[in-house]
């Protein structure tokens, strides 16, 4: 039920071309964790390395007590049901249409039959939003939709983690609120251990319960949501912020001329650190802890206006709606 991922000492190259560097975290059972980093910093390669697809060069990758890296092909081969995996690019086959698409972990990896396939092809579309897109071909569907068939495509499998690459590159911000709340109403109900990268600010202030950073070919940091949001540390303040004042230049790193001609420049304060955002039918949040738990544990006065009520997420975001069909309507 949700299991625990423990990454140590992790450093990928490509040839002479360092990705990352001893990457040391763990993603707790059953918690949304979310990875963010600018382009090029090597999400989708650190994605691909839990999953076993790319062999790192150092460190390791345990869960349930078998490090992954280590693991003959066959016994990596079992571990891998244990995961749904979103691409970045969805990653569908362009000859098969969505139903197919959809139905293909299933028949790859279990012997249920055709109309027990069906039964979970149609629940887990319904569930994305796609219901009466069955027979589109990847080709002939939007970015959005291509993305949901593969979130769709990820889930038939009831995965215990969940890596989910970049869900709302694509989606207008409506859908990115709902595919928000549909995450963490999936939290609250499958128990998954989730990793989520995005490029969304919005989102990650209030979806996840820890939140990393890549930056400069290591972890910058990783932990609780609140101790990111209330952080003083150069970088992951100016990225969280999406500011253009501190370390992170157009290509990385400033140089130190720039720097220099930052010095002196007030950074604007930090904003309040929003509620995060509960599920749709008010069930507790599998990992839900206090508002302002982690800051008052920690001693960090939070930034003026945290953690008020009204204050809590993605606006607009219907309680009562149901997720599946907002998600279809009018795509
Ligand atoms: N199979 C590969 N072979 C060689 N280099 C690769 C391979 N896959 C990725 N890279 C390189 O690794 C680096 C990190 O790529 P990655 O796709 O992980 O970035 P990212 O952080 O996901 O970026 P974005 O936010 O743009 O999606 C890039 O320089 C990329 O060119
Ligand atoms: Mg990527």
């Amino acid at each position: 039920m949700g299991v625990a991922i423990e990454v140590t000492g992790l450093t990928k190259s490509f040839g002479s071309q360092k990705i990352w560097n001893d990457v040391t975290l763990t993603l707790p059972a059953g918690e949304i964790s979310v990875m963010l980093g600018p382009s090029g910093t090597g999400k989708s390669v650190f994605l691909k390395t839990l999953v076993g697809l790319l062999k790192p060069d150092a460190g390791s990758i345990v869960i349930n007590g078998d490090d992954l890296v280590t693991l003959k092909e066959h016994d990596l081969y079992e571990v891998r049901k244990l995961f749904g995996v979103l691409f970045q690019d969805g990653a569908l086959f362009g000859s098969m249409n969505l139903y197919d698409n959809v139905a293909f972990p299933l028949r790859e990896h279990t012997k249920k039959s055709e109309s027990e396939v069906r039964r979970i092809v149609l629940e887990k579309m319904d569930l994305v939003g796609l219901s009466g897109a069955e027979d589109k071909l990847p080709g002939e569907i939007s970015g959005g939709m291509r993305k949901r068939a593969g979130l769709a495509r990820a889930l038939v499998l009831d995965p215990e983690i969940l890596l989910i690459d970049e869900p709302d590159s694509g989606l207008d911000p409506v859908r990115t609120s709902y595919i928000n709340q549909l995450f963490i109403d999936l939290n609250a109900q499958i128990d998954a251990t989730f990793l989520i990268v995005t490029h969304d600010i919005n989102s990650t202030r209030t979806v996840p319960d820890n939140i990393g950073l890549l930056y400069h070919k290591h972890l910058a940091m990783f932990g609780p949501r609140e101790m990111l949001l209330s952080s003083e540390e150069p970088v992951v303040r100016q990225f969280l912020n999406a500011q253009t004042i501190g370390p992170i230049g157009m290509s990385e790193e400033k140089d130190a001329d720039e720097l220099a001609a930052e010095s002196g420049q007030e950074l604007p304060p930090l904003p309040p650190i929003p509620l995060q955002l509960g599920t749709s039918d008010g069930r507790p949040r599998r990992a839900a802890k206090p508002a302002g738990e982690w800051c008052r544990a920690h001693g960090v006065t939070p930034p003026p206006g945290s953690f008020l009520s009204g204050n809590a997420g993605v606006p607009g975001v219907s309680q009562s709606v149901e997720v599946s069909t907002a998600l279809g309507a009018a795509t």
